[in-house]
């Protein structure tokens, strides 16, 4: 096996563009999306449209969003949740049974750009965290959200932890007030990630050398990415309309989370997770300890999770997240 070769698939792992495979039939935890979609009796209502945000040089582009429950935006009870999707290819929608197991809050989805229904020029130099954190204050102003919680899967979390780090670094007055975050299998360092995603492929071709690569990616697949016999349709739907310039980019690459400068103001508190069996381990994400300038860090490990908990156990996830945002409402 040549590893080599399969060097640069962690960023496609990571970035999600690892090649999906349908279904593997061995594993017992496979009843998740069944759970999800037995709480969605309901319907939910939205609110879906597009908001244009200005580039520092005036370029303009739109960004495509959803709020759930958007009758709930402004609630002082139960403060809206903005959340921040993975990739940075992703469209949005695998977040969309996020909804169904957060009673009550309203939820904001965007694509970011290059992503989903959102614009996607073709220039790579318009993507990059910081214009991402430039575009997520625009998105929050235009809507007219107060107060919320910051919640970011995988790469969506270092996208919030650069939100709120370029909040406290401004040390002005802020008429918009993250309460929490919730940084959700969010990698500190992906140069780390990526020695974690050789070794975890070793261990794997280690005990099989006749893999193919298909068979490789489907194992990973079910072993650290999400463990159910077959690949849920909205996650799928999402691998395969992934962005392709984004995603193209080497902007994380070398991505190593710091913290802010000495005379930030505080950060929001966070709750870190990530799955038992995730490939963003629990040294990758070890790491934001040493990057908010406070102590007010919760880690939690869901267990029998990979990377995708939300789907392997919503139920588990959604009490997760509810609990911890209530806590900061
Ligand atoms: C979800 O997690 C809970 C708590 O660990 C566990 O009792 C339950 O069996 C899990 N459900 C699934 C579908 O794995
Ligand atoms: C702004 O910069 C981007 C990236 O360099 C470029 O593609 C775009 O044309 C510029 N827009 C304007 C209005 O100058």
């Amino acid at each position: 096996m040549n590893f080599r070769g399969l060097r640069f698939h962690i960023v496609a792992l990571i970035l999600f563009r690892g090649r999906l495979c349908s279904s593997f039939n061995n594993r017992p935890n496979c009843h998740a999306s069944k759970t999800l979609s037995s709480t969605s009796l309901h319907a939910i209502s939205t609110n879906d449209g597009f908001i244009t945000i200005t580039r520092s040089n005036g370029s303009r582009h739109q960004l495509s969003y959803r709020i759930a429950r958007p009758m709930a935006l402004s609630s002082r009870q139960a403060a809206p949740i903005v959340t921040l999707h993975g990739g940075p290819s992703l469209p949005s929608s695998y977040l969309y049974p996020l909804e169904k197991v957060l009673p009550y809050r309203s939820i904001v989805y965007y694509d970011q750009l290059g992503c989903g229904k959102s614009d996607e020029p073709n220039d790579v130099s318009l993507y990059s965290i910081e214009d991402s954190v430039h575009d997520l204050k625009q998105l929050i102003k235009h809507l007219g959200v107060r107060r919320f919680h910051l919640y970011g899967h995988s790469y969506g979390g270092i996208l919030a932890f650069e939100y709120m780090k370029a909040v406290a670094s401004e040390k002005k007055e802020n008429d918009v007030e993250c309460l929490s975050a919730v940084l959700s299998s969010a990698p500190s360092d992906i140069p780390q990630l990526e020695k974690e995603f050789v070794r975890l492929t070793g261990k794997l071709t280690a005990a099989d050398g006749t893999l193919s690569a298909e068979e490789l990616n489907e194992l990973f697949r079910v072993n650290y990415q999400c463990r159910l016999d077959a690949m849920p349709e909205e996650l799928a739907y999402a691998y395969a309309n992934a962005g392709t310039v984004w995603s193209g980019t080497n902007a994380i690459a070398n991505y190593v989370a710091r913290p802010p400068p000495e005379d930030a103001t505080r950060m929001p508190s966070a709750l870190i997770t990530r799955g038992e069996f995730d490939f963003v381990s629990e040294d990758s994400v070890q790491g934001w300890k040493r990057t908010f300038n406070h102590k007010f860090l919760r880690f939690r490990t869901l267990e029998g999770c990979s990377h995708h908990g939300l789907y392997e156990n919503g139920s588990l996830y959604g009490e997760i997240v509810d609990s911890y945002v209530t806590e900061y409402d």
